[in-house]
Order: C-alpha cells, then sequence, then structure tokens
C-alpha cells in the first residue's frame, strides 16, 4: 500500500440525452483544475465522470431516432469522451449507469436499504418530468407546468417502491451542522436546511411503468427510480461492491462537485442513501453555480447552445480553460459570451502573460547571449518584491484550490504576473545596461526568468499544455514533465547557464469580437438541453 492520502473527486454524471454545452464543460474543466492540482502536490487522486444513461429522455431519444437506448447510449458515452478529452478533462474512469457492474451495485444498494427495513411498497400517484426525473405534487407546479424546465409533467399513477427519508431527516441535519464543510458554498448548505426544516417526505425509488432501466430487486417488473440509480455511480466507479479493497482505498470520495439544481438530491437523498448502508458519507458536496449565454438560461429549444469543441477550435483549449475559470467565481452564477472570451484573452493572455514571456526573453537575448543569469546579490530592497510574492503564494493559492475557488487562485497568479511586468519599468533593464550594470541587469532578468518560472508550473491545473510551452522557451530539459509541488513552488530554482529558446508569441492578440460574428448567434439545432 502507498503512504499517499487518497483524493477521490468526481463531476455529475451527464444525461446521455443531450450533446455537452458549456455548463457541463464548466463542471468537467474546474474539477479537472482540482484534480490536477491535488495529483501535482502528490495525492493519490481518482478523478470519476460519466454519463446517466437510464433516463425517461434517453428512452425518448433513442426511440426518435430509431435506435436502441443501448446504442444511442454508447454513441453519446463516444461523444462525452471526445468532448472532455479535447478539454483536457483528466479523468481516470469514465463510468457509464448501463455497465453491468454499476447494475449490480445499484441493486445491492437497495438491498441494503430493504434489509434496514427503509424500502416499502405503496402508491404514487403525480406528476412527473423527465427533464428533472422528479416527482412534483400539484402545489409544486407553476400554472401546472414544471417549474424548473417549464414543460408540461406526466401524470403518474402506478405501484411503487419508497425509501424512508423521513426517517433521516434528523441524522442529515445533525450531520449537516456538526460538518460545517460537508456542503459548500454556504448557500447550498443554507438551502438544504430549509429543505429539511420544511419537512422531509418518503421518495418513491421504483418505477413500474418504464422498462429501461436497472430491474428492481424481488420486483424484475420493475426499474430503480433513476435518481437512486445514478447517484450509485459514486461507488460503483470505485469497485463497489466487487472489489472491496479498491473501494475502501478511495471512498468516501473527497467532493462531489455538482451543479446548484441537483443539490437535493446529493445532499438528501444520497446521504440517507448512504446511511441506510451504512456507508460512510462522503467529505463534501460542492454545489457549483450556473453558466449563462450572455445573461440568457443555456437550452436548445431557445437556440441558446455553444459547443465546447466550437469555443476549443477558435480559441485554443487552454484559453477557453482559462476564461471559463477566471472570469466566474465558482461558488456563484457566471456568463459566458464570445465578446468576453476575446477581452479576457487579450488582456491577461496576450498582454499580461505574453508580454511578460516575450520582453523577458527578449532582454535575455540582448543582454545575457540567451543564457539564464545566476542568481546574483542584486539591489536587495527593489529585488525582494517578485521572491516575496512568490513566496506567499503558495498557501493562498493552495487554499483557494481547496476551496475551489478557482478564480481567486488565478487572480493570485495574475498579481504576480502584473507586479512582474511593473518590475520591468521599475528598474528598466536596459537603462542599468547604459550605464554597464551588468550585474544589476542580470539580477533582474533572473528575477523575471524565475517569476515565468513560477507561472508555468502554477498554470498547470488550468492550462496543462501551456505549461510545457513555457517551460520549453525557459530552456526547461523535460517541459513535459507534471510539475512536483510543493517542490517547485520555492524560489530560486532556475539553474543559471540554461539556455532559453524564444519562440513566437504564446496567445497572439485577436481582434474585438462582434456579436454579430459570433458563434453564439448561429441558431443550434439537435437535442433538448435540459
Ligand atoms: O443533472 N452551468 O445531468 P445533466 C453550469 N444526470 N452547470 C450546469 C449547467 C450550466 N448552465 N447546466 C447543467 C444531471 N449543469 C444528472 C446528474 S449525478 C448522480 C446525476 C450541470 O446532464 C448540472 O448542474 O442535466 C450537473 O451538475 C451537470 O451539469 C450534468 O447535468
Ligand atoms: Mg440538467
Amino acid at each position: 500500500m502507498s503512504s499517499q492520502q487518497q483524493f477521490y473527486i468526481t463531476t455529475a454524471i451527464t444525461y446521455a440525452n443531450a450533446t455537452p454545452h458549456i455548463g457541463h464543460a464548466y463542471e468537467e474543466i474546474a474539477t479537472d483544475a482540482l484534480a490536477r492540482w491535488k495529483r501535482m502536490n502528490g495525492w493519490d487522486v481518482q478523478f470519476v465522470t460519466g454519463s446517466d444513461e437510464h433516463s425517461a429522455n434517453v428512452e425518448a431519444r433513442a426511440e426518435a431516432l430509431q435506435t436502441t437506448p443501448a446504442e444511442y447510449c454508447q454513441h453519446m458515452a463516444d461523444i462525452f469522451e471526445k468532448t472532455w478529452k479535447a478539454l483536457g478533462v483528466s479523468y481516470d474512469r469514465f463510468i457509464r449507469t448501463s455497465e453491468p457492474i454499476h447494475h449490480a451495485a445499484a441493486q445491492e444498494m437497495v438491498r441494503r436499504a430493504q434489509a434496514n427495513g427503509d424500502v416499502y411498497q405503496g402508491r404514487y400517484e403525480g406528476w412527473y418530468c423527465n427533464s428533472c426525473e422528479n416527482y412534483y405534487m400539484e402545489t409544486d407546479l407553476q400554472q401546472g407546468l414544471c417549474p424548473i424546465h417549464g414543460i408540461k409533467p406526466r401524470w403518474l399513477a402506478e405501484q411503487n417502491y419508497f425509501f424512508r427519508l423521513s426517517a433521516y431527516a434528523e441524522a442529515l441535519q445533525r450531520h449537516i451542522e456538526t460538518h460545517p464543510e460537508f456542503i459548500r458554498p454556504e448557500t447550498r448548505r443554507n438551502e438544504v436546511l430549509n429543505i429539511i426544516k420544511s419537512g422531509l417526505k418518503d421518495i418513491s425509488i421504483s418505477r413500474a411503468s418504464s422498462r429501461w432501466g436497472i430491474p428492481f430487486p424481488g420486483d424484475e417488473k420493475s426499474i430503480i427510480y433513476v435518481w437512486f440509480d445514478a447517484l450509485i455511480n459514486y461507488l460503483s466507479a470505485v469497485g463497489f461492491p466487487w472489489d472491496l479493497p479498491r473501494f475502501e482505498r478511495y471512498w468516501p470520495a473527497a467532493v462531489h462537485v455538482i451543479g446548484k439544481d441537483i443539490t437535493r438530491f446529493h445532499c438528501l437523498i444520497w446521504p440517507a442513501m448512504l446511511m441506510s448502508a451504512k456507508l460512510p458519507l462522503p467529505r463534501q458536496i460542492f454545489g457549483h453555480g450556473f453558466i449563462y449565454l450572455k445573461g440568457e438560461k443555456i437550452s436548445k429549444t431557445r437556440g441558446n447552445v455553444l459547443d465546447p469543441l466550437d469555443m476549443v477550435k477558435e480559441y485554443g483549449v487552454d484559453p477557453f480553460r482559462y476564461v471559463l475559470l477566471a472570469a466566474n467565481a465558482f461558488a456563484g452564477d457566471g456568463d459566458f459570451s464570445e465578446e468576453g472570451m476575446v477581452e479576457r484573452y487579450n488582456s491577461d493572455l496576450a498582454n499580461d502573460m505574453g508580454n511578460l514571456l516575450n520582453r523577458t526573453l527578449t532582454m535575455v537575448e540582448k543582454y545575457c547571449a540567451g543564457q539564464v543569469p545566476a542568481l546574483a546579490a542584486g539591489d536587495p530592497a527593489q529585488d525582494r518584491v517578485l521572491a516575496d510574492m512568490a513566496a506567499a503564494l503558495f498557501p493562498d493559492f493552495d487554499q483557494s484550490m481547496n476551496q475551489l475557488n478557482f478564480s481567486q487562485a488565478l487572480a493570485r497568479l495574475w498579481d504576480i504576473i502584473k507586479r512582474a511586468n511593473k518590475y520591468i519599468e521599475e528598474s528598466a533593464p536596459w537603462a542599468c545596461c547604459k550605464r554597464q550594470e551588468m550585474n544589476r541587469v542580470h539580477a533582474i532578468l533572473y528575477n523575471l526568468l524565475e517569476v515565468l518560472r513560477l507561472v508555468a508550473v502554477y498554470l498547470y491545473p488550468f492550462m496543462p499544455f501551456t505549461t510545457p510551452r513555457i517551460l520549453e522557451q525557459l530552456g526547461d530539459a523535460q517541459p513535459q514533465r507534471v510539475p512536483i509541488f510543493p517542490r517547485e513552488a520555492a524560489w530560486g530554482l532556475l539553474p543559471a547557464g540554461q539556455v532559453i529558446a524564444k519562440a513566437g508569441p504564446l496567445f497572439p492578440r485577436r481582434e474585438k469580437k462582434t456579436s454579430a460574428e459570433s458563434v453564439d448567434k448561429k441558431a443550434a439545432s439537435g437535442d433538448a438541453a435540459d
């Protein structure tokens, strides 16, 4: 066994009835950034994503396309995996709920709930929204429509199995109150506590009228309700119940990263299911905000969808990743537009970062014959400023990452980039050169190169393809390696004499987009986005 600490991190599994949009990409990229950060800090990371295949919409979609749900889901899983790979999402396992091992896990969880006396038969009557995969009472509806999707729900009346969620109200409340980190951010935590206080009802966990799903143990005519089934992916993906050593190595999860619309399922039903099965609870559930497209809800019916693959093609994978995470606070709602994308690209990447790299390397060629100068004793007061900022960066950055505050982590890093650009102006190496103060010139350029090295390695979780490109220009012999932290966060590691390899600009400036040119104005076609 290794002495490494485990870090099991998951995204929600995407419904297989629609191609991925920017909201899904946002969740994947953010989760990837944290997974990469933990890996480079020496953790034994297990990063799981996947597809949620037993939904009513999947069945309907397959039928509309005159194919089988199984074939259709395979096709969609291929699209998801292709998309996440193009976005640099470094998942370790892509779990599909149609996998036999997942079926076994879901059935085992039903059996455990049964054995614990938490399952009983009853009659369900009410409204069902296919897009939420959720039951509603008449009073929940808004003018007869689903409060979330605005579509007409179906009337369901069937003999179902129920799970005694109500029996767990007290235990859930106690757990949430005694574990402040269990539900993040605070707004989600308060929301969940309020739901408990307003009273928890038992939930139906089977469906009698559908065939596409996992057979319900003890009643093969029914299938397991899709949410009960889907949540269990977090267990089956790491080996429950067929590979217990593996399961015990990774469970409980460090954090489930999900969107705010599915907080109830993850913060109430899921922990109650685990309590009933006598399994430990995940350490954290983080309900991030939603991405809107220029203030509008992402929805294919409204033609308001952007394909993340188009954005990668247009702007490159790393700029897209960077702008999504730098421009939006993960805990709150965010916005995306191509105009905003280009603006951030130009200001942060082309200007702040690109200029620092180009100006520094140009001067190293000119004043140091293209070699990293020695870390010399320059003017201490003026030169300590960058080293001091760099020393303070690690604890701040690490804390921001652990709080899934990605925009804050990046802002800290950009503080140093901006400070380094200002330092070039203040220290004016060209003037020092004129005065023939070459020791001073070398000291200044060493500081700038060292900031660039740090920027390259700190950027790895966000811009994994840019890190090697910067390291390469700094003359690093192994630019493709995964940085090792916190070792490489130390100041002064860049070896003197290393020969730099200046290349063209990393991020050439882009023309401003007018909204008429944006891809997001093109009418989208295809499946329903929700
Ligand atoms: O809910 N901005 O799947 P899903 C940010 N299968 N995040 C968004 C978003 C947006 N505009 N739109 C969706 C499901 N998401 C279930 C999950 S987990 C056991 C089962 C997020 O395809 C959404 O909140 O509708 C969820 O976390 C994920 O994308 C998948 O959404
Ligand atoms: Mg959804």
